[in-house]
């Protein structure tokens, strides 16, 4: 069949058999990725086997709750960034930290604390770094941004998020800080450790058919929002892991990149409370004032609550 056959086709089972009322948008995408899927199927004759295998792998990453890690490796979260960017430029709207994909991880409710948290519940004090990270909220002129909210979640040193590992208590390593007038956060934790995606799940099953691996560098999340600026969605990943620049889900950013520095000075140390040497990460966060006609930086998705 050709396209146009394809299309009259697809239009005479799914837009002429209408007998109710019609979501037109739905409509619209179900009969062009329709047509798209059938017409790829001509292209690449694709099997009656093969679409079987396709719709039960579906079925299985879906069961084991792996469609947004699948979204995040085979790049389809980063071109939605990238569209946005591109949406954002076409707006006239400049500046700011970039933004990266949030990843299927996050649980809203995580405690909230004005300026400075503890992250991390102490387990892990003993096998990993102590990281304080700490950065300014600001607008893009420099400003200070008081009562935004800066949301932060990161993996544990075997690579695993609280919630989604039950081993972890709730709410580990996932703080929401507010800042106060001098528009700083700190948030005092452990040094997060990248991660792969789960050996035997759906998502590393098609990364291994493309010959793909399933490794991110270690990262930590952010979510950045204040009364009248642009939510921001992003992440930095952390200088010297071997996946910096070759991560599985192509979050890694220029501009999004941070060092953690070695802290030894016993000064600072003591200043800081702590009884041994840490690492230390700077990440200044700019906001983007909200405009008139300026695209939608509200994500609307399903998302963990504890
Ligand atoms: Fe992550």
């Amino acid at each position: 069949m050709n396209r146009q056959e394809i299309d009259a086709l697809v239009k005479k089972m799914n837009v002429d058999t209408a007998t109710g009322p019609v979501d037109e948008r739905v409509q619209q995408v179900v009969v062009r990725l329709l047509g798209d899927l059938f017409q790829a199927i001509e292209d690449l004759d694709i099997s009656q086997t093969e679409l079987w295998k396709g719709l039960e792998y579906l079925t299985d990453a879906g069961q084991a709750n792996e469609l947004g890690l699948l979204a995040a490796g085979l790049g389809l979260e980063h071109y939605l960034d990238l569209r946005a960017d591109e949406a954002d430029a076409k707006a006239g709207i400049t500046g700011g930290t970039p933004r990266t994909i949030e990843g299927p991880l996050y649980v809203a409710g995580a405690p909230e604390s004005v300026s400075f948290a503890r992250m991390d519940d102490g387990s892990e004090s003993d096998k990993v770094d102590t990281l304080i990270i700490e950065g300014t909220v600001t607008d893009t002129q420099g400003n200070l941004v008081e009562g935004a909210k800066v949301e932060i979640w990161h993996a544990n040193s075997l690579g695993n998020y609280s919630f989604f590992d039950k081993a972890q208590s709730d709410f580990n390593l996932r703080r929401s800080i507010i800042t106060a007038a001098d528009g700083q956060y700190t948030a005092l934790t452990t040094m997060p450790v990248g991660y792969g995606c789960p050996p035997e799940g759906t998502t590393q099953f098609v990364l291994d058919k493309l010959g793909r691996h399933g490794n991110r560098p270690s990262h930590v999340h952010y979510f950045i929002s204040a009364p009248g600026y642009r939510k921001l969605t992003t992440q930095f990943n952390i200088e010297g892991d071997k996946y910096l620049w070759d991560d599985f889900a192509f979050a890694t950013r220029d501009g999004l990149v941070a060092t953690a520095v070695d802290v030894t000075d016993e000064t600072e140390i003591a200043k800081r409370g702590l009884n041994k040497a840490f690492k230390h990460i700077q990440f200044n966060v700019e906001l983007v004032k909200e405009q008139a006609a300026a695209p939608n930086t509200e994500i609307d998705r399903r998302r963990a609550s504890a």
